[in-house]
């Protein structure tokens, strides 16, 4: 195995770009010896990752995740690393989109964007996942425009449906609002669900409004109490007839047992937004 490049600096590994046999793919790396000292969860986060793109790169998900290779622990440069091996996915990440196109994003584009995103969402929580951590930068968009999700370190599953959820680092801007209602966080593969369906939620409305643009106020200090009483900035796209608008208003719904499931989702954009287009 030959490094070709890094990729990314993540929050628990290093992405690099690897040649592998005759085939370029992606080993994502972690260092454990300086990830232990850091944080005991780790183990966790690589369990978890290694599970979901195992079981979903061989499920009816497949074509919406990079497909799982291997995953090993070896010592490299005389500390222990763990590697997870999959396939490179040559793409860009979706918040390249929103930068882009800065709130005029096409309606043809948005359409086709969202439903890659619904029907991948869909797929990963049919077959029994959630992802976690849905944002995006762990969304990429190949070059013929297919999603595919990344970073499953946060994925859960109903076995192992994860209290400690919660210890999440960097941004809180597509983390629900029962994530700063309720306490202690009483977790179920439902309630994660809501989670991810939220946060994609707030992916597409950012993609049609443009960065940072969310139905809440983002530069308030206190962000958390904002999005506790989320949403309350009515989405404005105004590049269609305010289908979407209708939709996102249908989608993000404060109280997570009332909010609509990805199903749900999948069934009124098809109904109501696209009809008979796709
Ligand atoms: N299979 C892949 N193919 C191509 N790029 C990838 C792949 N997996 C990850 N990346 C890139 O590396 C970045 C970091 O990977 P990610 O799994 O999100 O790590 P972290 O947990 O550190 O955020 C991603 O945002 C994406 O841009
Ligand atoms: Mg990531």
């Amino acid at each position: 195995m030959n490094i070709l490049k890094q990729l990314d600096e993540g929050s628990y590994g290093t992405v690099y770009l690897v040649q592998y046999d005759d085939k370029q793919i992606v080993a994502k790396v972690a260092n454990l010896r300086k990830l232990d000292l850091k944080s005991p969860v780790t183990l966790t986060l690589i369990e978890k990752e290694v599970t979901a793109l195992r079981e979903l790169s061989n499920s009816s998900a497949k074509e919406y995740v990079p497909t799982f290779i291997d995953s090993y622990y070896q010592v490299y440069k005389e500390l222990p690393h763990h590697f997870i091996l999959m396939e490179y996915i040559n793409g860009e990440q979706l918040v390249s989109y929103t930068n882009n196109w800065e709130g005029d994003i096409p309606v043809d584009i948005l359409h086709h964007l969202t439903n890659g995103l619904i029907n991948g969402l869909c797929e990963i929580h049919y077959n029994g996942f959630t992802h976690g951590d849905v944002k995006p930068e762990n969304i990429l968009v190949t070059e013929q425009g297919a999603i595919k999700y990344v970073d499953f370190g946060f994925s859960c599953n109903a076995r192992n449906v994860d209290p400690t959820h919660k210890s999440k680092r960097g941004t809180l801007m597509y983390d629900p609002p029962e994530f700063f209602q309720e306490y202690p966080f009483t977790n179920s593969l439902q309630k994660a669900q809501a989670h991810d369906v939220w946060s994609l939620g707030i992916v597409i409305y950012e993609l049609a409004h443009g960065l940072d643009k969310v139905p809440y106020d983002i530069k308030a200090v206190q962000v958390q109490q904002e999005i506790a009483i989320a949403p309350y900035i009515p989405p404005n796209y105004t590049r269609d007839d305010g289908s979407i608008n209708k939709f996102l208003i249908f989608w993000l719904i404060n109280d997570w047992k009332n909010r609509p499931t990805i199903h749900d989702i999948k069934e009124v954009f098809n109904k109501e937004i696209v009809k008979e287009k796709i």
